[in-house]
């Protein structure tokens, strides 16, 4: 029997909401039975003991305290959960070039009395249904139980006695690559945690980041995030390209909501597979995955190994849940699932091709700020082991995050502006290329005091092709064009425009808080709110849902003159009714008359819970009628919520 799973939008939507609310169900036991453990490494007051993070003519970042006060109340240390107890049942091995799957049938008593029986189900993509990204097709499962040779990249395994499953498990299989001539140019890893500041990263993985800055990781002290969230800082990053939500602009070619479009995107992977690297993307949370939360997905599989449908699977698997998020899907730490398929890669490519990879986490860091603490040790594994089977010899590796953290709490302090801001990156570059590019090494740890961008990086993995190939040219990212190879001397004079980073976004901006009870703020809060009513108006259809949202409060107005008497930036945080909380920045200009203009916006609670009305990006925005009816019929007077 054919078994077809399709996700459609709307099932996926309800089925994420209830999922959110179980969670949050299960958050809060697990958080009152934990209690706040306040384990804090007081070790790192400061990054340094420099008072400046960049201190250019062009920018001027002071230096954050990683734990200053108002962060501290809110630390406590996330403990690993085991995902099991028992060993797996089932194991790939390779010989030979070929993949095997066997048992271990010595490991069948810790699981039942009773005879156990296992099969296997092959994974593929189905490319010409709706949404290949979302569309797998499961083979019948084929019973096993002496080693069998494995064909395809996924698939998932179940053992079960005559009366229930003792085990599932998903599995991928990495086919070796055909050999090439220039098998020893570097490999290229991106490795990415999404939503970790490089403050927060200090705080929660205190023994990964020691090991890091013992063992010669180049870490980019002034690099500075150039848009909202994860798609347009990832974006510029692997393509160049620019996407803003305040000015909907997103480059034609990399059009995210068109599957046909994505494909015509300059992504790094077409750039470095031209050159005969195998190419690898993964991410660990398919639900929120870049390329398919609110965008369109890929229809042919943007590279040679493609992790999404071997973590749809893992997704569907039972799981255990830690900060609101599937920690352990099945028997494995959904996190370490990525780990072991960053070391498979390099096992599968080794000595054949060079490789090119990028390999994104959400699990244990998207939803709690604390949550990173609990996979500290497994990361300390996994670059140990690179360095044991060495990897490190001949790879690039880039560790980084595309923001900090963006809602809740941390995000309503003053340090958790500056943090959001700041995403953590560390560069791991071998002493080979050290030696061989002597030049280029300098200028990179020259321009780790420097203001940097995502561009930049864009522009630095198309340098290191070029220094491998005198036949490869750069392109200049098309969302920056003076944006450089950070191989190459970054000028002093830099400013935040000229690293493409809007004003908004920009650390080094210097802030003026003004008296938010007056009527000129008022009117600033009021311009916001009318602007924002209408943006989500906007989008029609797909908000139709949504509430208005009024004024209930204004939290600060700070200001920065951009032109004296012409022009001035005001950053402005409000808390609506419904409640939420935003924050944007308006500019007013004086040229001939006084003219305000609403530039990005920023949601600052955690909207999924009562955005799910709405389709598309502007969920960020939305606040569901519904959720407010029911919410309003249990808990409300008529005006505030007790919930
Ligand atoms: C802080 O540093 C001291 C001395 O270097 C060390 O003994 C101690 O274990 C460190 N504390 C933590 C929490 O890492
Ligand atoms: C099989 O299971 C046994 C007992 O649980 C364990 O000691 C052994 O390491 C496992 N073998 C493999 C190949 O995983
Ligand atoms: C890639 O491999 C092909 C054939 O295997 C070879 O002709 C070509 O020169 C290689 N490209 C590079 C950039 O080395
Ligand atoms: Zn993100």
């Amino acid at each position: 029997m054919e078994e077809i799973a399709m996700i459609g939008a709307r099932r996926m939507l309800s089925f994420c909401f209830r999922a959110i609310i179980f969670c949050n169900v299960v958050y809060i036991v697990y958080y009152l039975f934990s209690g706040r453990k306040t384990v804090i490494n007081e070790n790192y007051s400061r990054y340094t003991d420099e008072r400046y993070l960049v201190n250019t003519p062009g920018c001027i970042i002071e230096n954050i305290e990683v734990y200053s006060p108002e962060i501290k109340k809110l630390l406590y240390k996330v403990d690993p959960i085991s995902c099991t107890d028992k060993p797996h049942l089932a194991y790939t091995t390779e010989v030979g070039g070929k993949t095997l799957l066997s048992l271990n049938t010595t490991a069948f008593s810790a699981y039942s009395y009773l005879t156990i029986e296992c099969c296997y189900k092959k994974v593929e993509r189905n490319p010409t249904g709706p949404k290949p990204d979302d569309n797998l097709i499961f083979s019948e499962c084929i019973p096993f139980t002496e080693t069998v040779e494995i064909n395809v990249e996924v698939i998932k395994v179940k053992c079960s006695t005559a009366f229930l499953t003792v085990y599932e498990n998903v599995y991928a299989i990495f086919k070796p690559p055909r050999e090439v001539p220039n098998k020893n140019y570097p490999n290229v890893l991106l490795i990415g945690i999404d939503g970790v500041s490089a403050s927060n990263f200090i705080r929660t993985m205190p023994k990964t980041h020691d090991l890091l800055k013992a063992s010669g990781w180049v870490n980019l002290k002034g690099y500075n995030k150039v848009e909202d969230n994860t798609f347009p800082n990832v974006i510029a990053v692997i393509a160049g390209a620019k996407f803003s939500y305040h000015e909907g602009y997103f480059s034609d070619k990399c059009n995210p909501y068109d599957s046909n479009k994505l494909e015509s995107c300059n992504f790094l992977w077409k750039t470095f597979k031209k050159a005969n690297y195998t190419t690898a993307l993964g991410e660990d949370t398919p639900k929120i995955g870049t390329f398919n939360s609110n965008k369109a997905g890929f229809v042919a599989a943007p590279t040679d190994y493609y992790f999404r449908p071997y973590f749809i699977v893992a997704d569907q698997l039972p799981a255990k849940y830690l900060c609101l998020k599937s920690y352990c899907t099945g028997p494995e730490k959904t996190g370490n699932r990525m780990l072991n398929l960053i070391t498979g890669f390099l096992s599968a490519i080794d000595n054949r091709t060079p490789g090119f990879g990028l390999f994104w986490m959400n699990t244990f860091s998207h939803e709690d700020v604390n949550c990173p603490s609990s996979m500290d040790d497994e990361f300390v594994i996994f670059f140990k082991k690179l360095v044991r089977k060495g990897y490190m010899e001949n790879s690039i590796i880039i560790f980084f995050s595309d923001h900090g953290f963006r809602f809740g709490k941390i995000r309503l302090t003053p340090t958790g502006w500056v943090e959001e801001r700041l995403p953590f990156i560390y560069i791991w570059i071998p002493e080979k290329f050290r030696k061989s590019h002597a030049e280029e090494y300098k200028n990179l740890v020259k321009n780790t005091e420097k203001l940097t961008s995502n561009y930049d990086l864009y522009m630095t993995l198309q340098h290191v092709l070029a220094l491998s190939s005198a036949n490869f040219h750069e392109q200049p990212a098309d969302g920056c064009s003076g944006c450089r190879s950070l191989f190459r001397s970054i000028p002093s004079e830099r400013t935040c425009s000229e690293a493409g980073i809007p004003e908004h976004y920009c650390t080094c901006s210097k802030y003026e808080t003004i008296d938010k009870n007056t009527p000129n703020s008022r009117k600033l809060a009021e311009f916001f709110l009318e602007q924002l009513n209408s943006k989500i108006r906007s989008y029609g259809h797909a908000a139709e849902g949504c509430a208005s949202f009024s004024l209930e409060g204004i939290a600060h107005v700070k200001r920065l003159v951009v032109r004296p008497g012409l022009e001035e930036n005001y950053l402005i945080r409000v808390v609506t009714n419904p409640e939420a909380n935003f924050e944007a920045t308006v500019k007013v200009t004086y040229d001939v008359k006084e003219t305000m203009l609403l530039k990005e916006i920023n949601r600052l609670d955690r909207y999924a819970p009562t955005s799910y009305c709405a389709n598309g990006d502007v969920r960020m925005y939305c606040y569901c009628k519904s959720v407010l009816k029911k919410i309003t019929n249990i808990f409300c007077n008529n005006k505030y919520c007790f919930i």
